[in-house]
């Protein structure tokens, strides 16, 4: 009894085989059939050869969310020349949670303004690739994904010994501040912390040493990464006034960076820039300087690399190989029936001729006469 069903529930499998083995000497060959068998091996080799390399490919996906972190502080890394002695300048951040911050963190340095032959090369290669990112948004994916293993984005050091006098003052480190919107600026005048704010000594410059051309060699915010670039590395403004402001309106947007090598906190910003001549006769009223005003995003953006998973891969595989072999098939069999259906009708042509309905007639008008002449 037990054997009976065993059986039963064999053939019952067998029959639901939707592989039906023809045998060997049943299955025709032709000529245009290993034809199409030969395009769509092809076809399929291609696309798999292809797909691989999809699969291969990582992208960026960007997310946003609201920034709900909202104890850390931020930091502003800097590295700014003026064209200024240093004695005559003085950095600092005034923010909207506390009036003044401590920027112990920065650095004064003498320095020469013009570039080494080497640097201004290098200084011209990064303002082109500045310029291809405006353009080109793709590329930013590109950088995100080379981070780490990029080179170092900073100025490289001098490779001459300068001979002019060190007329101007490289500012460089980092502070911390709250996260709140500020305003980082150099001004003339080392800064003199003053209860409603802040002042400046600026009685003993004389306005004839004034000179606030500036070049950024970096600003970015939070973490540092190495092989970012920044919308304002590398920007560098000559004045030809001695009184000049130079006004650069930021905002911060908190990115949180997650690719296959690194995991960063870090902040991506937008800037617009404006500048003018500070003249009090002509009504242009203001301190002269350079001003960061800079604002955080309440959006967090999240940058993931993502990757095609394995299954998927095998998936759109067995999708290429199985959809072309079935429609090749179908194409085959369609095109073979058409030649048919063609060749038969002109068959039909040939094996009815046209005599027999013409001859048709014929019998018949002679019928016609015939039964006339039969009545008369
Ligand atoms: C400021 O310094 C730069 C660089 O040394 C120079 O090219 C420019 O003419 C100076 N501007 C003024 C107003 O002195």
């Amino acid at each position: 009894m037990r054997r009976l069903s065993r059986k039963k529930a064999l053939n019952f499998v067998k029959e639901l085989d939707a592989f039906p083995k023809v045998p060997e000497s049943y299955v025709e060959t032709s000529a245009t059939g290993g034809t199409v068998s030969l395009v769509a091996f092809t076809a399929m080799a291609l696309l798999a050869f292809f797909e691989f390399f999809v699969y291969r490919d990582t992208w960026m996906k960007y997310e946003y969310e609201v920034d709900k972190d909202f104890s850390s502080k931020l930091r502003i890394n800097i590295d700014i020349t003026v064209a200024m002695r240093c004695q005559f300048v003085g950095a600092d951040v005034l923010d909207l949670a506390e009036t003044m911050v401590a920027s112990d963190g920065l650095q004064y340095e003498p320095v020469v303004f013009e570039l080494s032959p080497q640097q201004r090369l290098w200084h011209r290669t990064l303002l082109l690739v500045q310029n291809r990112l405006r353009e080109e948004h793709s590329l930013q994916d590109v950088i995100f994904k080379s981070v780490m293993k990029g080179g170092p984005t900073a100025l490289p050091p001098r490779e001459d010994d300068p001979t002019q006098p060190l007329n101007a003052c490289r500012i460089h480190g980092h502070l911390y501040v709250n996260k709140v919107a500020g305003n980082f600026h150099i001004t003339v005048g080392k800064a003199i912390p003053h209860p409603r704010g802040h002042a400046h000594l600026a009685a003993l410059v004389s306005h004839e040493t004034y000179n606030f051309s500036h070049r950024i060699d970096h600003l970015s915010f939070g973490e540092e990464i190495p092989g970012i670039l920044n919308p304002l590395d590398g920007t560098e403004k000559v004045c030809t006034d001695h009184n000049q402001m130079f006004q650069y309106f930021i905002t911060i947007v908190p990115t949180k960076l997650e690719t296959y090598k690194v995991s960063a906190d870090t902040h991506q910003y937008s800037v617009t820039e404006r500048e003018r001549v500070i003249n009090h006769a002509a009504g242009s009223h203001g301190v002269s300087g350079i001003f960061m005003k800079y604002d955080v995003s309440s959006l967090r953006v999240l940058v993931t690399e993502q990757h095609m998973p394995l299954w998927q891969f095998l998936v759109r595989l067995c999708g290429i190989i199985g959809g072309i072999f079935s429609t090749t098939g179908m194409l085959h069999g369609l095109v073979g029936f058409c030649v048919d259906v063609v060749c038969c009708r002109f068959k039909l042509g040939v094996y009815k001729p046209k005599g027999i309905s013409l001859l048709d007639g014929h019998v018949n008008s002679k019928t016609h006469l015939l039964s006339e002449n039969n009545e008369h």
